[in-house]
């Protein structure tokens, strides 16, 4: 167990034990339920730079490897938004007459395959070999390393200086933040940027998004945190931008001190923080008594359901569904099964709670009474897609920020 910060060593204070829990997109077979893998999750913030992190932790091949289940583009909605922010580099950082830009956790490709087609050099690092290949499907060049110090030495001795370094819901998974830092800062060039957009630790407390906390996010950033990170290896945290993806994130630009000039952004991001007072033990006490009120909502609601003989299925199985099912204790006897267009998660089970995760086409055979929506930051394309469960009587169930029923 972590009792020191891993970025600046000072004391980790526990704000949140969430229990128990195995891997959350440790999908498995029916048959291979013996042995299952868990750990304890809770996390803490540090009293020294406000850094709030994981106590315990999972070792990193356990996380990423030739079966990782997330696929990146699995959403339309994701789709759309790292298009537009391939775009938007390429027409704002990616200029020169030979830019080159390393995204770190390519995944399947669903942002660097707009760069490719552009024809602009590029190398994703994705240490995931399933879905390196997706991404090389898509005509993306690919490393299948886990970043660090190291492999950035490597890039760069082979390409050069990067532009940008880029990483999207993946910094926050890389525990080891003093060689990525170093590694960025050996591989970017004078001029350039190391851009990342992350589950924001203020949405998570304003909106009692808990599942967000799950053995892969290994840190849960702020501005104030970032900033302290930032200026430790040298960097500056030159723009902040809150991005809705996930629910609602930051995007953070990093410089070279003095290469950019710094937005506003960034101050008043700070000043909303320290008067919110997110990293007091007071709000954080506040996050966590929100996080056992929904627990006990959301399981006296299913239980009642259940004994009015309603049914109540799951509607998508995000890495988020195995935090609050492991956390909430809700099993099949409650939600009998969970539907994903996730071709690897289906035929698989839920880690550690085991809901059956069958196909989107199980959910209209026959519709139930209500349904769980577990991938909840994708309530607008997923509720448009099903508009005929609700129009037939059906109804949604929300857990975040509060139990209700729509
Ligand atoms: N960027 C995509 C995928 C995020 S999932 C998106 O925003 O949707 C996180 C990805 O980071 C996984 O594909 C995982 O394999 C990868 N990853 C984890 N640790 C890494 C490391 N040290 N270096 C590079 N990639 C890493
Ligand atoms: P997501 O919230 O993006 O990820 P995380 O694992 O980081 O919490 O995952 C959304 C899940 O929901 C993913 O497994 C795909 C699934 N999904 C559907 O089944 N149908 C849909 O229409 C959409 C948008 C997602
Ligand atoms: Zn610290």
């Amino acid at each position: 167990m972590y009792r020191r910060c891993r970025v600046c060593e000072g004391e980790l204070r526990e704000f949140v034990d969430l229990g128990r829990q195995p891997t959350a997109n440790g999908f498995l077979r029916p048959e291979e339920t013996d042995g299952e893998y868990f750990f304890r999750l809770a996390a803490g913030i540090c009293t020294d730079c406000a850094m709030a992190q994981l106590l315990d932790e999972v070792p990193q091949e356990r996380r990423y490897h030739g079966g990782y289940r997330y696929h990146a583009s699995g959403s339309a909605g994701h789709r759309k938004h790292f298009e537009e922010n391939a775009l938007r580099l390429l027409e704002t950082e990616l200029t020169g007459p030979d830019p080159f830009i390393v995204e770190i956790g390519c995944n399947d490709g669903v942002m660097l395959s707009t760069i490719a087609r552009a024809g602009v050099r590029h190398l994703g690092v994705e240490p995931s070999t399933n879905v390196a290949e997706l991404a090389r499907a898509r005509g993306v060049d690919v490393l299948t390393e886990f970043f660090d110090e190291r492999t950035a030495a490597g890039i760069r001795s082979r390409h050069g200086a990067a532009d940008v370094v880029f990483g999207a819901n993946t910094i926050c998974h890389i525990a080891h933040a003093a060689s990525l830092l170093r590694g960025v800062d050996a591989l970017l060039a004078p001029g350039g940027v190391f851009v990342f957009e992350e589950p924001y630790l203020g949405t998570i407390t304003e909106r009692t998004a808990f599942d967000q906390i799950y053995d892969e996010h290994v840190f849960y950033f702020s501005v104030t945190s970032v900033r302290a990170m930032a200026e430790r290896h040298g960097f500056e945290l030159v723009d902040a931008e809150r991005i809705p993806l996930h629910g609602g994130e930051i995007r953070y630009t990093l410089a070279r001190p003095g290469a950019r000039v710094p937005s506003h952004a960034v101050q008043e991001l700070l000043a909303e923080e320290r008067e919110r007072g997110l990293s007091d033990p007071a709000t954080l006490g506040r996050f966590r008594d929100r996080v056992e009120r929904v627990r006990k909502d959301l399981v006296t609601l299913l239980r009642d359901l259940r004994a009015q003989g309603k049914r109540v299925v799951g509607y998508g199985a995000p890495g988020k569904s195995t935090t609050v099912t492991n956390y909430c204790g809700i099993g099949p006897d409650l939600v009998p099964f969970v539907c994903d267009s996730t071709p690897s998660k289906q035929g698989h089970l839920v880690p550690g709670s085991h809901l059956p995760v069958l196909p989107p086409e199980a959910f209209s055979d026959p519709y139930p009474d209500y349904a769980l929506l577990f991938a909840w930051n994708h309530a607008d394309e997923i509720m448009a897609k099903e508009r005929a469960f609700r129009q037939g009587g059906g109804r949604w169930i929300l857990y975040v920020p509060e139990v209700r029923i729509v």
